[in-house]
């Protein structure tokens, strides 16, 4: 079966421009799960993506240039006729994206309210540039063909857009160009008594409900957000059939746990040359700098680990990828000072001529270096105190092809923790149990992780991108799948 056109709408294009030495605007491609499921329905169903591209323009005219000619990641077939660049007033931008979104929604969406910031000024720009975005949609919808038989769909992503669908509904009833409407949450939606405490908290669920559909990754947020539409909104609700009705209209809340292009990373792991000697054990962790991660926990459990049990002591290294992120919040800079005076304390106390406890990168891998990490490592270390789902722990998992393979460890308070049954599981708070359950999985029998690994791996392989595109399009009504195979 097919669908009609797609316009994709998300803060971030798949791609930011930058310019070269010469002045001249090039793209710079971002290869994340995101881009590589959703790219080809855009390019593929002759439709747009609208996004921000990373960098003020002087000139909003000036053309974005088409992709490298050697880029074979898989935005480099999206033509710049199917981008449209939202440009919004710098101070603006700022204070929706460092502000709003960054500073309040990711802190309160996480359950972390006492890190969040309350301002009216920068919900206000929340509001102007979630405008800018419907306006520069319009443009895109706009200038699609009229089709009869199918409308076109509108594929909203993530907390940057929570209010967009509003007036996408609107402009677009006003013209009279039919279109179907959907949004997904990449982060968790709270639970009610945490999501209440946003002074505007009635605007960004009559925002989501715009849609004709809502995702998120797991059945519990699912359900937060149901909760919160009837006791904010005092809307009727089905919490068995996850259905919500506002304005006349029945809006549909579905599960939709996103996957990985989990053969892609087959291929990368195959590829990769050993970067880890073979008698070298390494425990690895993978996270952008983010306090939700749980990083300033792990190191603490790590440290407990060699406390308690001296036995892998210039054994086993933990391997700490930290990517620098949104480096303009105060929250942001205050982890990243926490993490280097811990990693020096740490390192300082155990460091042996010939070995140290920790490695601590603070950069980013291209995700073919990153494979062979995954690879290689005997322990995947995922401890967020709280993440929407987790890419990293299906990363891990697609990647271990040595047989015997390594063992993952992962929070419950991740959405890979829900459904990544065979990991080992360890509460991050707990920081005592938790440098157990590494000595568990530094210690553990290789038939076990023969059974464990190759549980994970299949369910990573059957619900991989590909069908978390397939469902949403299905959940949308866009789609007849024969082969739905939930586990
Ligand atoms: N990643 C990367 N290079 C790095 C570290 C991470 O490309 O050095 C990618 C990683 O492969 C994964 C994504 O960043 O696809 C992180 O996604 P995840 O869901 O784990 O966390 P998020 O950053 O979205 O909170
Ligand atoms: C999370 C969010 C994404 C966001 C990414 C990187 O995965 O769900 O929407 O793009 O983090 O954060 P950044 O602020 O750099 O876009």
């Amino acid at each position: 079966s097919s669908t009609g056109s797609m316009i994709v709408i998300s803060n971030r294009l798949p791609f930011v421009l930058q310019r070269n030495k010469d002045g001249q605007l090039v793209r710079k491609a971002s290869a994340g799960g995101l881009v590589t499921a959703v790219a080809p329905v855009v390019i593929n169903g002759n439709g747009f993506w609208v996004g921000w591209p990373g960098i003020h323009l002087e000139n909003p005219n000036e053309p974005i240039p088409e992709s490298d000619p050697d880029d074979i990641t898989p935005t480099a077939g999206l033509k710049s006729d199917k981008v449209i660049a939202v440009q919004i007033d710098p101070a603006v931008f700022d204070s929706y994206y460092n502000g709003c979104c960054n500073a309040t929604f990711w802190p309160l969406f996480h359950s972390m309210p006492d890190r969040a910031s309350f301002k009216g000024e920068h919900w206000k720009n929340y509001v102007t540039a979630n405008k800018e975005f419907a306006e520069c949609t319009l443009r895109a919808l706009r200038q699609l063909p009229r089709n009869n038989t199918e409308s076109p769909l509108i594929w909203v992503h993530d907390y940057h857009l929570m209010l967009t669908s509003n007036w996408i509904r609107q402009y677009a009833d006003e013209e009279g160009i039919p279109c179907k409407l959907g949004f997904f949450l990449h982060i968790p939606f709270p639970p009610w008594d945490i999501f209440r405490l946003f002074p505007w908290s009635d605007e960004i669920l009559q925002g989501m409900l715009a849609c004709d559909m809502v995702g998120f990754h797991i059945t519990d947020y699912c359900l937060n957000f149901v909760d919160c539409c009837q006791r904010n909104l005092g809307c009727r609700v089905d919490r068995k059939n996850l259905l919500v009705e506002h304005g006349g209209r029945t809006v549909r809340v579905r599960p939709l746990p996103i996957g990985i292009p989990f053969e892609r990373f087959v291929e990368l792991a195959e590829q990769a040359p050993r970067v880890i000697s073979t008698n070298q054990k390494i425990i690895l962790g993978v996270d952008r700098l983010d306090y939700t991660k749980g990083l300033v926990h792990r190191l603490l459990a790590f440290e407990k680990l060699l406390e308690k049990h001296p036995e892998h002591l210039e054994k086993v290294s933990l391997l700490q990828i930290a990517v620098p992120s949104r480096t303009d919040v105060k929250e942001y800079q205050e982890l990243k000072e926490e993490m280097d005076q811990l990693v020096g304390r740490i390192n300082g106390r155990f460091t042996t001529p010939n070995w140290s406890p920790i490695r601590y990168i603070y950069g980013s891998l291209s995700q073919d270096e990153l494979a062979a990490f995954y690879r290689d490592a005997a322990v995947g270390l995922v401890t967020p105190l709280r993440d929407g789902m987790n890419l990293v722990a299906k990363e891990f998992v697609a990647c271990q092809i040595n047989i015997p393979p390594g063992v993952l460890i992962v929070s419950p308070f991740a959405g890979a923790g829900e459904t990544m049954h065979e990991a080992l599981i360890s509460n991050p708070y707990e920081i005592d149990d938790a440098s157990e359950v590494i000595h568990r999985a530094l210690t553990m029998p290789e038939d076990e992780r023969i059974l464990r690994m190759n549980y994970l791996r299949r369910r990573e392989k059957l619900n991989d991108v590909n069908y978390w595109t397939k469902s949403f399009l299905s959940a949308m009504g866009s789609l007849q799948t024969a082969d739905d195979h939930d586990e």
